[in-house]
């Protein structure tokens, strides 16, 4: 499916009512919105304006995993669940068994074996032989890399696992991600982009050109967007 390009001008809050529509349509459909949070910096203002916005879903009927995670305990200044936690999961009444951490600080393999395990639980509950997010939501390095899928590694090859431990170029090295066949189950996939430097990346991945990670998300039956503001 041809992917959408969404222009937006102001980032935060345009990203913010677009994703929350998503939320409403998906609960009135569905009765829940299963969402994956990006992480890295771009995110945290448009999580904050879902957290503040009037057009609030039915929080209770949200479940959160998280794209990626960094090594690091929950608290730690460079943990994607921090981040999301401060901007949207402090302010957002979710109920907490509805929050699929991964746990960064403890054993890579087992944590990421341990999340894999609440989905598929989730999964088969629904009668899913994987489990399908509503919307999963995706940052773009320079490099073309997304999640925790960076140029050249192994974790590009996955196949079976949901979550894998990996060492990325990007501090810190190690870390959890989703990987492709997790992530192309889902029913929509919106790149969150907000920097004109990362315009050429996207522009190879629109051309088919290179053979950048986040080139490889395609929705095996779901749809693409690119959510892509003016920068700082
Ligand atoms: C991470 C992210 C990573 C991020 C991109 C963009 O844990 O770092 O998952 O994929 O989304 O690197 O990061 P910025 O939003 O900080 O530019």
């Amino acid at each position: 499916m041809k992917p959408e390009l969404l222009h937006v001008k102001d980032f935060a809050s345009d990203a913010a009512r677009w994703i929350l529509a998503c939320a409403v349509q998906s609960i009135a459909t569905r009765g829940l919105f299963r969402l994956a949070l990006a992480g890295g910096e771009t995110p945290a203002a448009v999580y904050s304006e879902m957290a503040r916005s009037s057009d609030a879903p039915d929080w209770s009927r949200v479940q959160i995993t998280f794209g990626d995670e960094r090594c690091v305990p929950p608290d730690d200044a460079q943990s994607n669940y921090l981040m999301a936690r401060r901007s949207l999961l402090d302010h957002a009444p979710i109920p907490s068994g509805n929050i699929f951490r991964i746990a960064g600080e403890a054993d890579p393999d087992h944590a990421a074996l341990q999340c894999e395990a609440q989905l598929r639980a989730v999964a088969t509950r629904m009668g899913e032989p994987c489990y399908r997010h509503d919307l999963v939501l995706l940052g773009l390095g320079p490099d073309g890399h997304t999640a925790s899928l960076f140029p050249g590694s192994p974790a590009l090859a996955e196949s079976q696992r949901w979550l894998i431990p990996t060492i990325g170029p990007k501090p810190p090295p190690q870390r959890i991600t989703m990987t492709y066949p997790l992530l192309n189950a889902a029913r929509h996939v919106a790149f969150l982009v907000n920097d004109p430097k990362k315009q050429p990346v996207i522009d190879d991945i629109l051309a088919h050109r290179g053979n950048h990670p986040a080139g490889a998300v395609q929705p095996t039956e779901g749809s693409l967007t690119w959510i892509i503001g003016p920068g700082k």
